[in-house]
């Protein structure tokens, strides 16, 4: 049945579009965090793994918000490993980082949510998709605070 929400085929697309990617990114970060979450060694161990552990719970959530909304402006979400590996902005991980590179990777990993979130920003506005925004809103919120409390670990 046809989709009559006040939101035109070509905005609603674009709207998807956007969400896809950042379904994608925030995926690939809810799988690095699950991977640091186990893999983490040293001092910090404790802090680190119950830290990411919040983390990945928050992202785990996240991701099923994202996809309902894609689905509820009638497009597929994408689901495959393949398809989040072409869409994100976020590289795999590869072997086991030390307790303070996790700690940058995932720095740079939520600013990268935080800005594909940001760039699929005006296609809602442009479009009054109100839902769709405040959407974006609460993840940029999550995502800064959270880059934030990492880049805190950081710092001397
Ligand atoms: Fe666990």
């Amino acid at each position: 049945m046809k989709i009559d929400i006040g939101i035109s085929q070509k905005d609603r697309e674009a709207i998807a579009d956007g969400l896809a990617h950042l379904l994608a990114d925030t995926y690939t970060l809810y799988l690095k965090t699950h991977n640091f979450h186990w893999n983490v060694k040293g001092p910090m161990f404790q802090t680190l793994h119950t830290m990411f552990e919040g983390q990945y719970t928050e992202l785990a959530t996240a991701v099923d918000d994202i996809a309902e909304r894609i689905r509820t402006l009638g497009f597929p979400a994408p689901g495959t490993y393949k398809a989040f590996a072409e869409l994100s902005s976020i590289k795999e991980e590869e072997g086991v980082p030390a307790a303070e590179d996790m700690i940058r990777r995932l720095v740079e990993g939520h600013e990268t949510c935080a800005r594909t979130a940001r760039e699929a920003f005006p296609a809602c506005e442009k479009a009054s998709d109100e839902p769709s925004a405040d959407l974006l809103t609460q993840r940029m919120q999550e995502h800064e605070k959270t880059a934030w409390m990492l880049r805190s670990l950081l710092e001397k």
